[in-house]
């Protein structure tokens, strides 16, 4: 009999790449986005799940803009937080397996090293508050819940969601005439969507619980991602340095939050591909996206 995955949020860039990972497994699937399946409406979480009674529940589904999250702190605690909760419930019901992802701005960027899950979250903003309420709601109804925290998060799916990725808007602003600004104090490790959606389906088929990091597994600067992305497009836009200083955002954000994936790959997950090789599979994937 096959084995039973429901996803939300599947239209986002992790969201499509899960779909395509455990199609490919032979997963039987059920797959819903906002429009069909939000998470923020518990009956219809529970009957969505009610009826296709799934042994594992992925939710890819999130309010994910961090500024604007600052001015609208309870969309994203709904989404983030208290819809975490109606899936923790809706599994308990059904004592289905519930995945759930989070986010290296659970942390306040003070360690200087790649954070690991012993390490204790303090978030600096109303989106990092919800995401870590999220954990928190999922571990509270949950026995052993599976959560996975990532980081900079970019997958061909960015090209068709309203909020894009960063490979996207450095294309879009590398297509005007005008300079680049990018931050080289901030430094994070961007995480390609079709490597996360398949060491999850690793961790879902080994029944795996707790919390994992699963980042990019290099450390990068947001500036040297750009550059990087800049070389393998082969694109020489004018990039230039700035900081958090000159460049303020609504949101506080952690200066350093790339994350270790020690324990993932202790646990006997593949490492991450290097930075440069993701980038150059998003680049001939997006083609394919594009038509
Ligand atoms: N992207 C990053 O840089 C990053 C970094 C760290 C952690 N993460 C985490 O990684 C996970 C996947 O992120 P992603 O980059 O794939 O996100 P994404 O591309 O923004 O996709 C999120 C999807 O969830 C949908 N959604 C939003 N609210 C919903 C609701 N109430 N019910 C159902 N669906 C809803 C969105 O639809 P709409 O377009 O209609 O809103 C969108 O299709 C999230 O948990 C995120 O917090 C992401």
């Amino acid at each position: 009999m096959p084995r039973k995955v429901a996803i939300f949020g599947s239209l986002g860039q992790l969201g499509v790449e899960l779909v395509r990972e455990f199609e490919s497994r032979g997963w039987e699937l059920r797959e819903w986005d906002r429009a069909d399946g939000d998470i923020t409406d518990r009956g219809l979480v529970e009957q969505r799940l009610a009826e296709f009674n799934p042994d594992a529940v992925v939710n890819a589904a999130a309010h994910n803009q961090v500024d604007v999250a600052e001015t609208e702190p309870h969309a994203a605690y709904e989404a983030n937080a208290l819809g975490v909760r109606n899936l923790a419930l809706a599994c308990r019901q059904l004592d289905a397996m519930l995945v759930h992802y989070s986010t290296d701005y659970v942390f306040d960027g003070e360690a200087g090293r790649p954070y690991t899950e012993e390490d204790r979250p303090h978030p600096l903003g109303a989106y990092a508050v919800s995401k870590l309420a999220g954990e928190l709601y999922a571990q509270a109804y949950l026995d052993n819940p599976l959560i996975i925290r990532t980081s900079g998060v970019f997958g061909p799916g960015g090209l068709k969601t309203a909020r894009g990725n960063f490979i996207e808007l450095m294309l879009r602003l590398a297509a005007s005439s005008n300079p680049i600004r990018v931050v080289e104090d901030h430094v994070a490790s961007p995480t390609y969507a079709p490597a996360l959606a398949g060491r999850t389906a690793d961790l879902v088929e080994r029944k795996a619980g707790g919390v994992f990091h699963i980042g990019g597994g290099t450390p990068v600067s947001w500036f040297n991602f750009a550059r990087m992305i800049f070389d393998v497009a082969g694109l020489k836009p004018e990039l230039r340095p700035t900081n958090e200083r000159e460049y303020r955002t609504a949101a506080r954000r952690p200066r350093f939050s790339a994350l270790s994936n020690a324990k993932m790959e202790k646990f006997g997950l593949q490492p991450m591909p290097p930075l440069e090789a993701a980038i150059r599979s998003y680049l001939e994937s997006r083609q394919r996206w594009l038509g």
